[in-house]
């Protein structure tokens, strides 16, 4: 539904049960406002979204009423006198420049311009840039919600065109905008822009239960995706870009995989539904990991020293973002073979680049995502090519955040996502 404002004195939005009795802001609501009533204190509403209502004075803490029943608070408080309506939302955030300065804080919302929608979040993952984040080890503009691996439901839409988004499962695109003019830009390559603000870093991100996005950047999810596993869509769609645009790889292609993480696993997937006879490998510490590769089907082992993984690789795909996992893809890839940079060392690594020219490798590598990596992840979801579910550990409530994020520093189990719904 589109929810118009009125007059910017009140909102009104859905249909539903007027009743003019209640005292919102000492003022009455007209139009097809939907105030339903009073209970404990609190007023209920329904069909009201989050950041629709302007009251005059008082505090108001409204319920947002969906089909399945009430299932959150947002706190309408405002200063007396304060015209302008303050809706909020907790979000998981860093707070200020500087290593550490993560908490939870509360957010403003606004209501979506055209072009925007206002989405619920489901569930958002917790990735190695969340870490760097909080390490001050990755851009960012502070105070910022963090979390960009977001999956929710349309909530509500800047415009009236994009009212069938309502109500759909989605996962999100992480640019909230680019600067559309640069060479990248106008080649169709948004992850090489300069000036691009990503959600999570330099917009707010999906650690809270709203997110802001613009339309362009929602994707439909297959059903059969689990309600959290749609988390994992946004590295799908980074591993999609690295792997298919251009192509690396051929149905027959041996390709080796180095690092059982996240994304290493979704790697191997990806290069398995292009056909590649595909082996994981991962240290010692792995092992979890790699039964996690073995129960999808993959072939995985654990890594002893420089022994070779059991083929000659036709195409290696770095996953690990150590030192020593480049030099071990350098080492082993054939002749004439493809390089494939997946992981990010975050620091300068000593390898034997020289393999590069005596094999003449061909060297690839991508950021992050694009439109059209978008569109391949979700064929493959689409297709059970790919299958998310089994990648995620834990979905734990936003009050563990802490807990969450020392285990993902940790190597813990695969995939991590916050619930930004549970307080715990
Ligand atoms: N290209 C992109 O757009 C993009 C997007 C997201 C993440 N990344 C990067 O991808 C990398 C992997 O991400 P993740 O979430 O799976 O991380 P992760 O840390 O969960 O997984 C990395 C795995 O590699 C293993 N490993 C470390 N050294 C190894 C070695 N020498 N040989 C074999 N395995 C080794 C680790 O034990 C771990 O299991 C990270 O560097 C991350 O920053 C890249
Ligand atoms: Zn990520
Ligand atoms: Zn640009």
């Amino acid at each position: 539904m589109f929810w118009p404002v009125v007059a910017g004195e009140f909102v009104l939005g859905g249909l539903v049960e007027a009743d003019p009795h209640v005292p919102v802001g000492g003022s009455s609501v007209t139009g097809d406002a939907v105030f339903g009533g009073e209970a404990n204190g609190r007023v209920r509403s329904r069909g009201v979204p989050p950041f629709a209502l302007t009251v005059d004075q008082g505090v108001y803490i409204f319920s947002v009423l969906q089909e399945s029943g009430f299932h959150r608070s947002v706190d309408l408080s405002h200063p007396s006198g304060d015209e302008s309506s303050r809706t909020v939302t907790t979000g998981l955030g860093k707070l200020t420049a500087g290593p550490g300065n993560l908490g939870l804080r509360d957010q403003e919302l606004a209501q979506p311009q055209p072009g925007q929608v206002l989405v619920e979040v489901i569930a958002t993952g917790v990735c190695g840039t969340d870490l760097h984040i909080a390490d001050d080890e990755f851009p960012y503009e502070a105070p910022v919600t963090m979390g960009h691996e977001v999956t929710g439901r349309v909530g509500f839409v800047g415009s009236s065109e994009d009212e069938s988004w309502v109500g759909k499962r989605v996962a999100l695109e992480t640019y909230f905008s680019t600067c559309g003019v640069c060479p990248h830009c106008r080649s169709g390559s948004p992850s090489l822009c300069s000036l691009r603000r990503s959600i999570g870093s330099r917009e707010d991100g999906g650690f809270a239960g709203w997110i802001t996005v613009p339309v362009n950047n929602l994707w439909e999810l297959p059903d059969h995706v689990g309600e959290h596993a749609g988390a994992v869509t946004e590295p799908l769609a980074c591993v999609t870009h690295c792997l298919l645009d251009p192509p690396v790889l051929n149905a027959g292609d041996n390709v080796l995989v180095i690092g059982p993480g996240t994304m290493g696993l979704l790697t191997a997937q990806v290069a398995r539904a292009a056909g590649g006879n595909v082996i994981v490998v991962g240290l010692e510490s792995d092992r979890h990991r790699l039964e996690i590769a073995e129960k999808m089907g993959l072939t995985a082992r654990v890594l002893n020293g420089d022994a070779s993984p059991g083929f000659i690789p036709d195409v290696v795909c770095e996953c690990s973002g150590s030192g020593a996992g480049m030099a071990y893809a350098l080492e082993q890839v054939r002749k004439g073979g493809r390089y494939i940079q997946v992981g990010i060392s975050g620091k300068p690594v000593t390898i034997p680049f020289d393999h590069v020219l005596y094999k003449e490798l061909t060297v690839t590598s991508g950021n992050a995502s694009t439109p059209t990596s978008w569109r391949r992840a979700i064929k493959l979801l689409a297709d059970k090519r790919v299958d998310l579910n089994p990648l995620v550990t834990e979905a734990a409530p936003i009050a563990d955040w802490e807990r969450v994020f020392a285990a993902v520093r940790a190597g813990e189990g695969m995939k991590y996502v916050i619930v930004p719904g549970e307080m715990g």
